[in-house]
């Protein structure tokens, strides 16, 4: 099997950027639970994430705004009993990085539950402030730009973000400056290959994609999605159904992690040009 980490020895902060300095690809999935996280984990995922898509794949909700720090914590603490070798990273849910203090209770929590990172979403001011407060104080961040569902009332929907010239220009911005702020990792959701792709060359930090094209230096995708399960909405572009071609749940994920640290995943087909 693919030695994702050198030894194959559990993921840490600093061996992601070792990973992007390398030019070896990043794999990530959500998961909710010890029984999916420990199939992950056998399959060779580097990176879990407990997203605030627990709201829609596992509560059943038209968007992740319900989504609250107790849950993404309880999830946190189911995956992590699970998780031998990846890295897990928890989602701060809305408005749990609202401010400093409430995103340094909410962070020490999910970290004491077991992540080992938190994602938090957008590079606002108030954003960038959580940032530099959370790095100070050692909690490592995934910063999460495109897409973020948090803001789907305001975006009016799940939309590609950065086509226009303006808007591409604010997100390379916001890209350095969450970077600049102590953020470890990014997350790039619904974004244009070529502007996806001159975000990463930039980026001191590892960016991981999510609609976002081949060129980011990982892939995330939702459990659910890349095992075929429809949620009632209309299937987003990026998503491949990996059963089909794996033949059972841990052979979609291997397929998954073969398809994307060859190349092969995303492909046109799969990205927003
Ligand atoms: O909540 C989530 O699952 C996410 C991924 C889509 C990146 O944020």
């Amino acid at each position: 099997m693919y030695a994702a980490t050198p030894n194959d020895t559990p993921w840490t902060v600093p061996a992601l950027a070792q990973a992007k300095r390398d030019g070896r690809k990043l794999v990530m999935l959500t998961c909710y639970d010890a029984g999916f996280a420990r199939t992950v984990d056998a399959a060779g995922i580097d990176l879990v994430l407990v997203g605030d898509s627990l709201g829609m794949v596992v509560q059943g909700h038209d968007s992740t705004l319900p989504v609250t720090v107790a849950h993404t914590a309880y999830h946190t603490r189911c995956v992590a009993r699970g998780l031998s070798r990846a890295l897990l990273v928890a989602d701060l849910p809305f408005q749990a990085d609202a401010s400093v203090e409430r995103a340094l209770a909410a962070s020490t929590e999910l970290l004491q539950a077991g992540a080992a990172m938190v994602k938090l979403e957008g590079a606002a001011p108030h954003k960038l402030d959580v940032i530099r407060h959370l790095a100070q104080r050692e909690i490592p961040v995934c910063a999460h730009l495109g897409l973020t569902p948090q803001s789907v009332l305001r975006l009016g929907g799940y939309k590609v973000q950065g086509r226009e010239a303006e808007a591409a220009n604010r997100l390379r911005e916001d890209a350095r400056a969450v970077a600049e702020a102590g953020a470890d990792l990014l997350v790039l959701e619904c974004v244009p290959t070529p502007l996806a792709e001159s975000i990463t060359r930039d980026s001191p930090i590892p960016t991981i994609g999510i609609g976002a094209g081949p060129h980011c230096d990982g892939q995330v995708l939702v459990l659910h999605d890349m095992l075929g399960l429809r949620s009632g909405h209309r299937r987003p572009r990026f998503v491949k159904d990996f059963l089909e071609e794996g033949g059972s749940v841990r052979g979609a994920m291997e397929a998954y992690a073969d398809a994307v640290r060859s190349g092969k995943f995303p492909d046109a087909a799969h990205s927003y040009a």
